[in-house]
């Protein structure tokens, strides 16, 4: 047998830099630190990724809902999930941190949850606050929710209308943002809901809340999205179920008021996290890189196949799975990219991964075309208008439309040169510093900061790869 070209790099070590203990986890909206991509070399060997944020959360969650001590493996240790572990333990449960990126959970059991004695700040983290609006919002007693600048400014009515119909009494000054105090009935209400707008977020906050109401509550998804909070609950032994139809429209069933059994939960490499390095790879030249045990769900993995599309380089080795999901290690070289149309039905699997798959058609022949992805200027920032901004900033043709974005690029290296502002936006922070690897001059981004809510590791791991930061002096 032959080894495969990939497993002939070099490893890079693994930079250990996860260890902010939960009692620090908030991210600080004053302290700035801008910093700057310089043109690199070649990026050459492996990096290990962080655990997924999506899996992290879910974890954290159902452990501190099941009956009894859940281990959880691999956990990302990211600001915006040790938000989501401080909330656990304000609802009572025991969280534990044993070593890096090894925690235990001893749940209270459906029923268990604690009235908290303060206002639960989830920082940047939408995610988690959408899901802990389900799980704990539909309980018995009042607990009130908010977050940092970007997080208060984010639809919250997407999740409110559910929880509403299940009874829960919802008090937001502004109608539908936060902070919002959230009560849950005496007897929560089992609801079928029909998914309005493709959000793994909405249909996870519902099957989180039913499952402290009794009976069957159904959650009918027209587009998929995400699945892991339903292979979650199935490892779980929760009783759920999901049925497909013939135009792939979900039909998730979940019987509520029953226990959960403890798990040990191994979580995979985040596939999110990972477009960052493996488009790097792919744009800086000469590059060759392995990102290891990146999680392959195929409700993820839309950017590896539009990138495949646009001539990359791109294998995948070492096929396995790991907590019931597949991963596997992807091998990506320099690559002479050409422009795609992405379709619209594609973007639930690479939703996160647009803005820097913007920074890879920067450097793509030709036109490439994002349709359809609206939800973009909802996230952590208006994801659309800071891409086209920054990249335009710096000599990228670009036209931005309502849902849609067009980037026209080319082989020869874009200007570079400019600073960004990123707006407390990890993903947006992250993509112009890959954008500033492959640039003929550097790029600077004005925070680095929001980078720790998902990707603590990502200056470390990226320079072990040969990537060049620099810190830039401020007045
Ligand atoms: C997530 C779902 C997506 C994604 C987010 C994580 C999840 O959000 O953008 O980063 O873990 O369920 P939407 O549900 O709003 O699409």
């Amino acid at each position: 047998m032959t080894t495969p070209a990939c497993y002939a790099i070099r490893t890079a070590p693994i930079g250990d830099k996860t260890t902010r203990s939960a009692s620090s986890q908030m991210p600080t909206e004053s302290a700035k630190e801008s910093l700057r991509a310089l043109p690199s070399g070649p990026l050459t060997g492996r990096l290990r990724l962080p655990g997924d944020k999506s899996v992290s959360h879910r974890a954290l969650m159902l452990g501190a809902l099941a009956s009894g001590e859940s281990s959880l493996d691999g956990l990302l240790e990211g600001e915006d999930v040790l938000a989501t572990a401080a909330a656990m333990r304000a609802f009572g449960a025991n969280v534990e941190r044993i070593a890096p990126g090894e925690w235990r959970v001893h749940g209270l059991g459906v029923g268990g949850f604690l009235e908290p004695e303060t206002v639960i700040d989830f920082g940047n983290a939408g995610t988690g606050v959408r899901l802990a609006m389900g799980l704990a919002g539909i309980q018995g007693f009042a607990t009130t929710f908010t977050g940092d600048s970007s997080l208060v400014g984010r639809p919250m009515g997407r999740i409110f209308d559910p929880l509403r119909r299940m009874g829960v009494q919802i008090l937001s000054r502004s109608g539908d943002r936060l902070p919002g105090t959230l009560r849950g009935p005496e007897t929560p209400i089992p609801i079928e809901y029909r998914v309005p707008v493709a959000s793994a977020q909405v249909k996870s906050a519902v099957l989180l809340a039913a499952l402290s109401t009794r009976g069957t509550t159904t959650v009918i998804e027209p587009v998929p999205t995400r699945d892991h909070t339903e292979r979650m609950l199935t490892a779980f032994g929760a009783a759920i179920e999901t049925t497909v139809d013939g135009d792939g429209v979900r039909t998730i069933s979940i019987e509520g008021g029953l226990d959960l059994k403890p798990q040990t939960v191994v979580v995979p490499g985040d596939p999110s996290s990972a477009a960052f390095p493996i488009i790097a790879g792919l744009i800086v030249k000469g590059s060759e890189i392995v990102v290891e045990n990146t999680m392959l769900n195929p409700t993820r993995t839309g950017l590896i196949e539009t990138l495949i599309e646009m001539g990359a380089d791109l294998t995948i080795e070492n096929r396995r799975t790991v907590s019931g999901e597949e991963v596997g290690d992807v091998c990506v070289r320099a690559s002479e990219l050409h422009g795609v149309t992405v379709p619209p039905e594609r973007a639930p699997s690479m939703i996160d991964e647009y803005p820097v798959l913007a920074v890879a058609a920067a450097l793509a022949e030709g036109e490439t075309r994002m349709e359809g992805i609206g939800e973009l200027r909802v996230k952590e920032s208006d994801r659309i208008g800071m891409m086209a901004a920054g990249l335009k900033a710096n000599g990228v043709a670009v036209e931005a439309g309502p849902d849609r974005l067009v980037v026209r690029g080319g082989s020869t290296a874009p200007a570079g040169g400019a600073a960004v502002s990123t707006s407390l936006d990890h993903r947006i922070a992250m993509s112009f510093l890959v954008l500033g690897l492959a640039a003929a001059e550097p790029v600077a981004i004005d925070d680095a900061d929001p980078i720790a809510t998902s990707f603590p590791t990502f200056r470390d791991s990226m320079t072990d790869l040969g990537a060049r930061f620099e810190a830039v002096a401020t007045a």
